[in-house]
């Protein structure tokens, strides 16, 4: 793996702007030497402003969204209607905005049983991009605990590590939640992880500067064996960074 590329942009407009200009500048080169690209979606809060901005000019004419096929990393055990759900959150800020066809969105069944929603997502994946999927673009967050998708601390010991997706229990949300893995996160040709904020200042420089502790700080599992890592993260959540002099 190369050495992650980490930006340090001024607040989180910044950060936004620069992570759909980025997603634009990464979707446009793949789609220049393929039919259509794959991408990951992040859950939580952060990924909304990114959204907003590729859903409105000058941005969304930059790209032909008909060949961009949506998946998750991650998603609530919820309905799809649910406050709480990462794809209501995508579809309010994303795909509706870009009449995004539904056959070109692949939800994570979050109102199904969890074990069997992961297992058929994880199905869906293999049948969609092949046993070994690889994503063109997977985009993720970090929590202040440093999880990311739905890996969180404490919970990465029992992976199945050959899964394409689990249903992961969480103690401190004392629920379960659908994730990919790091096997497939690691397949993928670009991972974005965003974070801002100083709630996550210790977290990204215990992920980042700190001693390799994935258990406790699963973002550490983030490690794309062929693809390159790009960290987008804003100054407050920097804070505690040591950053090489450029
Ligand atoms: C989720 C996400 C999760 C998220 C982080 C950061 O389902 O919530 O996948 O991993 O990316 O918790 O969330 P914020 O962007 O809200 O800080």
């Amino acid at each position: 793996m190369s050495a992650p590329a980490i930006t340090v942009l001024a607040d989180p407009g910044e950060l936004a702007a620069q992570a759909a200009d980025h997603f634009i500048e990464l979707a446009s080169a793949a789609l220049a030497v393929r039919a259509t690209v794959a991408v990951a979606l992040a859950g939580g809060s952060t990924p909304r402003a990114m959204n907003a901005l590729l859903a409105a000019e000058p941005r969304r004419g930059r790209l032909d969204w008909r060949r961009v096929r949506f998946f998750f990393g991650d998603e609530r055990c919820v309905p799809p209607d649910h406050a709480d759900s990462n794809y209501r959150m995508t579809r309010e800020t994303l795909f509706d905005p870009l009449s995004i066809p539904a056959a070109n969105v692949e939800r994570i069944r979050g109102e199904d049983v969890p074990h069997a929603a992961a297992a058929a997502y994880g199905a869906r994946l293999e049948a969609l991009l092949g046993e070994s999927p690889v994503f063109d673009l997977v985009y993720l967050g970090m929590g202040p605990d440093g999880h990311t998708a739905s890996l969180f601390p404490g919970t990465i010991a029992t992976l199945d590590a050959r899964a394409l997706a689990i249903a992961n229990f969480v103690p401190k949300f004392d629920t379960y939640r659908i994730t990919v893995t790091p096997r497939v996160i690691n397949a993928a040709r670009h991972v974005t992880i965003t974070a801002a904020g100083a709630e996550k200042a210790a977290a990204l420089a215990a992920v980042i500067n700190g001693p390799r502790d994935p258990n406790l700080y699963p973002a550490q599992l983030v490690a794309p064996q062929a693809g390159e890592l790009h960290w987008l993260v804003d100054a407050a959540a920097a804070a505690q960074l040591n950053l090489p002099v450029s």
